[in-house]
């Protein structure tokens, strides 16, 4: 699908003084150098602050970062997260398109857009709150069909369920988001098959929970809602709920270039019983524990002793019958300086 910048674009483009201490916290967390890795947090960023994302802002990140605006647009033009035109207030709905949600219901949903919000995709409702897109498979097939609404998909969608859904937003609430048809997550609409004596205890799935408990689901970012700590640069910038701060246990405080961290000095190591390797299978045994991410400088491989094929038993060596040359190979067979075209007074042989 081609994605092209809007043909109105605003003249400038400035964070929320909130917002500009974090999009700068955000590129220290890379090697100096690197700061080109924070584009898609700061781009995201810049889109929730203004609802899209103009051409100003994305030169603005570019800036920031030390980019040409080339590079800047080639991401902001690639990924559908990003809305390169003005979109509705209060939500833009995004249908997935691909086979499972088209085979499960997705035209129909589409033709309720279309009747809802307004004729063509990305076409802001004459009431300006809302707008919609046909994008790409959204990863959760199993709940076809869905949508995707601000940060939360809406899965397991019927027209009637949607069109309350449409109305909803329409007046400024938020629905619920997750399954729209009972089920908790994807398991089989007739409830579990297996593992039936697990049913889960809460309430909604931790997806669902996270949206309701956050509340950041079609909400724009000003920078005041989400406080802005850099717990890589000290315990003193650090979340103050230190079960939160010290969430990635497994990143050493000082970090691979001794900046970034994700425990907090002093916190104990947690415990690998299974080495470092990230998937927790990779490390010898016998070993301590202690996998090395590459080889020391210098570092030379020693000589094999003995010649290929030597301590591997009977057999692995070709057996050489007949006798030898000068050059210690059977009699009869010449080097690359000896040979004639026609190597046919060969006495040697050789068995595999
Ligand atoms: S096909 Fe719609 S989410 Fe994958």
């Amino acid at each position: 699908m081609l994605r092209r910048l809007a043909a109105q674009q605003p003249d400038s483009f400035a964070f929320t003084p909130a917002n500009q201490a974090w999009a700068e916290a955000q590129m220290t967390k890379y090697p100096e150098g690197r700061q080109a890795s924070a584009i898609i947090p700061l781009l995201w960023r810049a889109q929730e602050q203004e609802g899209w994302l103009t051409r100003p802002a994305i030169e603005h990140v570019a800036d920031m970062l030390g980019l040409a605006y080339i590079r800047a647009l080639e991401v902001a033009t690639f990924y559908f997260m990003f809305q390169l035109q003005p979109v509705g207030t209060a939500a833009h709905i995004q249908i997935c398109g691909t086979t499972s949600c088209m085979i499960c219901g997705a035209e129909d949903l589409v033709a309720v857009c279309r009747e809802k919000i307004a004729p063509k995709p990305h076409q802001v409702s004459d009431d300006g709150l809302l707008s919609w897109e046909e994008v790409e498979c959204l990863g959760a097939c199993a709940n076809a069909p869905m949508a995707q609404i601000g940060k939360d998909y809406y899965e397991d969608l019927s027209i009637e369920r949607f069109t309350v859904l449409i109305d909803q937003l329409r007046g400024g609430e938020v629905p619920t988001p997750g399954p729209q048809n009972g089920r908790w997550a994807s398991e089989p609409l007739g409830g579990l098959t297996s593992l039936d004596g697990d049913e889960p205890s809460e309430e909604a799935n931790a997806s669902i929970a996270l949206a309701t408990a956050l509340g950041d689901t079609v909400k724009r970012i000003d920078g005041t809602e989400v406080p802005l700590r850099t717990p890589w640069h000290g315990p003193a910038d650090a979340d103050p709920d230190t079960e939160v701060a010290s969430r990635d246990q497994m990143m050493h405080p000082d970090g691979p270039d001794g900046r970034q961290g994700g425990r907090i000095p002093g916190d104990s190591e947690p415990d690998r019983d299974r080495g470092d390797s990230s998937d927790g299978y990779a490390n010898v045994d016998g070993s301590d524990g202690k996998a090395k991410a590459r080889p020391d400088i210098d570092a030379v491989a020693p000589d094999p002793a003995g010649k290929p094929g030597e301590g591997l038993g009977e057999g692995a060596r070709p057996a050489v019958t007949g006798t030898t040359d000068d050059d210690g190979e059977p009699a009869g067979t010449k080097t690359a300086a000896e040979s004639t075209s026609t190597p046919d007074d060969s006495t040697g042989s050789a068995k595999g």
